[in-house]
């Protein structure tokens, strides 16, 4: 039966809305994750943008993460949505992702959506500070943007993978009395 490797690395990690067979932990080559893509339907409004994560080139980099096998028949039904879900900016692109957990080793090739400079929501990078006092004032249709910085932290938290940029914003937004530290 045909499949298709779809590569979760931000919401789909912790709510990928739709059936899948396998769910594979590795990483891709080349890219980080970094909160530089607007997100004016999710997470923050065409007024008050929020920042959600984009994969970024850098080179000796890795970005870890998991992709969800979706077979047959599903495939299209899947992928219309997904499209529909990151109209935003984001688009599909074919990446090579290594596998890495108990059941699988070795490359094969997923599907991630990406969100380049040359999308219109597209923010890029900021301060730490800037990146949290953002987070901090945003929200959308899918809830608060904090939910969405602390979500990821947790469920990279839950894939035992570490990521410095992301829990270094998930403490900045998680932090009560609202004050910011660089
Ligand atoms: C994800 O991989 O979780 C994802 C990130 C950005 C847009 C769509 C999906």
């Amino acid at each position: 039966m045909e499949s298709v490797w779809l590569f979760g690395y931000g919401s789909l990690l912790w709510r990928p809305g739709f059936e899948h067979g396998e769910r594979v932990r590795g990483f891709v080559r080349g890219y980080t994750r970094r909160f530089w893509q607007g997100s004016v339907d999710h997470r923050g409004t065409p007024d008050n943008p929020g920042r959600v994560v984009t994969l970024v080139e850098a080179a000796g980099e890795e970005c870890w993460g998991v992709v969800y096998r979706i077979d047959g028949q599903s495939i299209a039904a899947v992928l219309s949505q997904l499209d529909e879900r990151e109209q935003g900016g984001y688009r599909r692109v074919n990446i090579p992702f290594v596998a890495k957990d108990r059941t699988h080793s070795g490359e094969l090739t997923a599907v991630a959506y990406f969100a380049g400079p040359d999308n219109p929501n597209y923010l890029g990078p900021a301060s730490m500070d800037s990146i949290a006092g953002q987070v901090r004032a945003c929200s959308g249709p899918s809830g608060h943007n904090v939910e969405y910085v602390l979500r990821l932290a947790e469920a990279l938290m839950e894939l035992n993978v570490a990521d410095e940029h992301v829990f270094d914003l998930a403490n900045r937004v998680a932090d009560p009395d609202g004050e910011t530290h660089d």
